[in-house]
């Protein structure tokens, strides 16, 4: 496919810009504010079937499955169901067990990746309920599923997903929200989730206008052989998603780790030439993060944190609104999409076309 690049030099750049305009089509026509609820009508799913669900089981590759480890937990934590997200090739070859109480959901940006095509497809061949989290309209794992949410992040050209990445984890809020308002979750906390929602495009906007200052960290940082990535609880997944964004493009190594983990051994990593990122939201556990942060620099590592406000202990802060700590996640994803971004440029990287590597797997 090729579409306009409308005045960015790649597509990379087109649709991490276009973020805001992505999530307003997500959330468009599905909001119900009468009742703090969200109306997802291919879901397929009547409330007395959402009310028996036991367990949720999200399926996915690479970018899509970090998408669904924030899923998991958006889910979890609003509709009070224990969910967790496995890599789908994973699954299919663990002989795992099906059970018929476990909600099954499939994330896919392009719709036609083998290893999560073949997992649904063992599923229902077992009878399991199976719905997808799809972008690609029509495409094969659509098709197969019995419903589900387009994510609606319209075509993703570079291979590597930074739009579907935001869009997929806002309709797992969306779908968070309605399983939620089935079962337990209050009509004030369904209304303060919506009205989350509904500020995340202007604050993307503002996150986008951080660039320049993001483009002069990326040069700073670009000189390293390999960067460490931490996050807590919720701030995981998004050091996982942004160490393998740098990853892609930049082919500097990364590695990412839960911050509770690093004592237990990647602690031995840190020198001056091993930067962290770290993911440092103003939550419950901002103290636990800020001790990390002091861990680090103790063996006098680089600290760049991206943050709602100045980390005294890092080197650099990125600075991101702050939304519902439910969506934070979200947001503090989409400077170091640009810092990938820029520091991939600074190495004089193929951005769309990454070496080794292809939009859509859909072969084993
Ligand atoms: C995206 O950055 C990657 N190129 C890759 O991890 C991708 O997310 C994965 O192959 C899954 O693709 P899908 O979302 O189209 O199923």
């Amino acid at each position: 496919a090729s579409y306009d690049m409308g005045g960015h030099d790649t597509y990379m750049h087109k649709e991490i810009s276009e973020q805001p305009d992505a999530v307003d089509r997500v959330l468009r026509g599905r909001i119900d504010d009468r009742f703090s609820t969200v109306h997802l009508g291919g879901l397929n799913l009547d409330p007395r079937e959402a009310r028996g669900i036991r367990r949720v089981k999200i399926l996915g590759c690479g970018t899509s499955y970090h998408a669904g480890l924030i899923g998991a937990s958006l889910i979890e934590g609003m509709a009070r169901i224990p969910a967790d997200a496995e890599p789908a090739s994973e699954f299919r070859y663990r002989n795992p067990v099906v059970d018929p109480d476990t909600l099954y959901i499939a994330v896919s940006q392009s719709g036609e990746t083998y290893d999560v095509l073949a997992a649904v497809q063992e599923l229902k061949r077992k009878g399991a309920r199976v719905l997808g989290v799809v972008n690609v309209v029509g495409s094969a794992i659509a098709r197969e599923a019995d419903g589900g949410v387009y994510v609606h992040a319209g075509p993703e050209v570079c291979v590597v997903s930074t739009k579907c990445f935001t869009n997929t984890v806002v309709a797992f809020a969306l779908l968070a929200v309605h399983l939620g308002r089935i079962r337990d979750l209050s009509v004030t906390d369904g209304k303060r989730i919506i009205e989350g929602l509904r500020r995340l495009p202007a604050q993307i906007e503002e996150i986008l206008k951080g660039e320049e200052d993001i483009k002069e960290l990326a040069a700073q940082y670009a000189d390293a052989k390999s960067m460490m990535f931490i996050g807590r609880v919720r701030g995981y997944p998004v050091a996982l998603e942004a160490s393998l964004k740098l990853k892609e493009i930049s082919y500097i190594h990364a590695e990412a780790y839960p911050a509770s983990e690093l004592k237990h051994g990647p602690l031995a990593l840190i020198e001056p030439a091993m930067p962290t990122v770290a993911i440092v939201p103003d939550d419950d556990l901002l103290e636990k993060n800020r001790a990390a942060l002091e861990e680090i620099k103790a063996r006098s590592g680089r600290i760049l944190a991206v943050a709602h406000r100045e980390q005294e202990k890092a080197d650099h802060t990125i600075i991101v609104p702050k939304n519902e700590d439910e969506l934070d996640p979200i947001l503090m994803g989409i400077p170091l999409q640009l810092l990938a971004y820029h520091t991939a440029l600074a190495l004089g990287r193929d951005i769309d076309k990454p070496r080794n590597l292809a939009k859509s797997v859909t072969v084993e």
